[in-house]
C-alpha cells in the first residue's frame, strides 16, 4: 500500500494547516484543563494556596498579557467583577512595564502568556516582583522563563501550539481564567447559586466546543463570501467585546484584512463613520442581557447599507430579520459565551486566510514568541 503522508501532514494529523488542527484539538484541550480542577461541584487549585489569603483580602487584582492573551485577561475581568466586588485591572505587558508602579507587596499580578517567553509580560513580572508583588502566572509551556520567575503557576495543559496564530491556547486562558475566577469568588465568600450553574456548565464545555466545531462547513460557506472586502469592524458589548477584539486580530493577523474593533455602544462616538457598503460588521451579539441594545447597534450599521454578520446563540429568535449571515452557537451559559465563539471567530479568520492563499500557520512579519521588545 501506498500512503500520500509526509512527515509534515502527519505531523498535522491530516489537517491542511496546524491552525485547523489546533481549532479542532479545543474540546479535548478544555478538557485536559479542567481535569482534576474540579472538585464536588468547586474549584480545586492547589497550585495557589499560598496566595489564598490575598485573593481572599486584595481589593484589585492586577492582570498583565500581550495580544490575544490580553483579550482572554480582558474576558476574565468581566467575568469576575460580575461575580464579585474584586477590581481586576488589566493592561497590556507593553505599557504596563513602563509605568509607575503604583502598587506592593499585598498586589498579586496575574501574567498570561501562552509561551512564557513574551519579553513585554516577563519584564512586567521582574518589575511587579521588585516591588514585591505576587506574580501567579497562567502559562502553557512547563519549564518556561515565566513558570521559572513567577512565584506560583497554573498550566494550560493545551498541549503544544504550533501556529503563530493563538488558538486552542486562548480557549484554555479563558477556561483557566473562569477556574481562577471562581475560586476567588469562593474564597471571598461570595459564592452563589450562578457559580455552582458555572461550574456545571464548564464540566459540559468539551462537549459542546463539539457542537460549535460540527458548524465548520457553514462558517467556511460565509466566510467564503466576506474574503474580498478590504475592511471588517467587529462589534460587541460586555464579555462580547473582548470577543470582538480577539475576532479582529484574529483576521487581520492571518488574512491581512483591515479589522477593527469597538465596544457596540462607541459606534456614535466616531467609528460608524467608516461604515457603508465596503466595510462589513462582524457582530458579537449572544442572546443574552445585552442583545436588545446590540440589537439596535446592529439596526444602526444596516442604516450605513454594511454587510452584517451575526454571531449569536440559537435562542436568538430575531436576528435573522438583520443579518445578512448569522454564525450560531449552541444557547449556553451566558458568561461562556466567549469559550463557545472562539472556534468560530478562529474558523471564520482560517477559510479567509486560506481562501486568499495565506499561509495562516506562518503570517508574515510575525513570530510565535515575541522574545524582544
Ligand atoms: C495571537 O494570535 C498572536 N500571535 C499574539 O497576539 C500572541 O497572543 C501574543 O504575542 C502573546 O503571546 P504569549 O501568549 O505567548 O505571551
Amino acid at each position: 500500500t501506498h500512503i500520500d503522508w509526509t512527515y509534515e501532514t502527519a505531523q498535522k494529523s491530516g489537517y491542511k494547516h496546524y491552525m485547523l488542527k489546533e481549532i479542532f484539538e479545543e474540546p479535548s484541550c478544555v478538557a485536559a484543563t479542567l481535569s482534576g480542577r474540579i472538585k464536588s461541584a468547586k474549584v480545586h487549585l492547589p497550585e495557589i494556596e499560598e496566595l489564598q489569603d490575598l485573593l481572599a483580602s486584595s481589593k484589585t487584582l492586577k492582570v498583565v498579557a500581550c495580544g490575544t492573551s490580553s483579550y482572554a485577561a480582558l474576558s476574565f475581568k468581566y467575568f469576575l467583577e460580575n461575580l464579585s466586588d474584586v477590581c481586576v485591572d488589566v493592561e497590556v505587558s507593553s505599557e504596563f512595564r513602563y509605568k509607575r508602579p503604583n502598587f506592593d507587596e499585598n498586589t498579586v499580578l496575574v501574567a498570561v502568556s501562552q509561551s512564557g517567553e513574551t519579553a513585554d509580560t516577563l519584564e512586567s513580572v521582574r518589575l511587579a516582583k521588585s516591588k514585591g508583588a505576587k506574580v501567579l502566572a497562567i502559562t502553557n509551556v512547563v519549564g518556561s522563563t515565566l513558570m521559572r520567575e513567577s512565584d506560583h503557576t497554573l498550566l494550560l495543559n493545551a498541549g503544544p501550539e504550533i501556529s503563530v496564530a493563538a488558538t486552542k491556547s486562548y480557549v484554555t486562558q479563558l477556561v483557566l481564567l473562569y477556574l481562577l475566577g471562581l475560586k476567588i469568588v469562593e474564597l471571598r465568600d461570595q459564592w452563589n447559586e450562578r457559580c455552582t450553574k458555572l461550574i456545571d456548565s464548564l464540566l459540559r464545555l468539551p462537549e459542546v466546543l463539539d457542537a460549535t466545531l460540527s458548524r465548520a462547513e457553514h462558517i467556511k460557506e460565509v466566510a467564503l463570501k466576506y474574503k474580498d472586502f478590504q475592511h471588517f469592524m467587529y462589534i460587541g458589548r460586555g464579555l462580547g467585546y473582548p470577543t470582538a477584539l480577539e475576532g479582529a486580530l484574529k483576521l487581520k493577523e492571518i488574512s491581512y484584512i483591515h479589522a477593527t474593533a469597538y465596544p457596540a455602544g462607541e459606534l456614535k462616538h466616531g467609528p460608524i463613520a467608516l461604515l457603508g457598503p465596503e466595510f462589513p460588521v462582524f457582530a458579537i451579539a449572544p442572546f443574552d442581557a445585552l442583545y436588545a441594545k446590540m440589537k439596535n447597534n446592529m439596526i444602526e450599521c444596516k442604516a450605513r447599507k454594511t454587510k452584517l454578520v451575526v454571531l449569536t446563540s440559537d435562542d436568538c429568535e430575531d436576528v435573522r430579520e438583520i443579518a445578512d449571515d448569522v454564525l450560531s452557537v449552541n444557547s449556553f451559559s451566558e458568561q461562556l459565551y466567549p469559550v463557545l465563539m472562539a472556534p468560530v471567530i478562529q474558523l471564520f479568520a482560517y477559510y479567509i486566510a486560506d481562501a486568499l492563499g495565506h499561509d495562516p500557520d506562518k503570517p508574515k512579519n510575525l513570530a510565535k514568541s515575541v522574545t524582544v521588545e
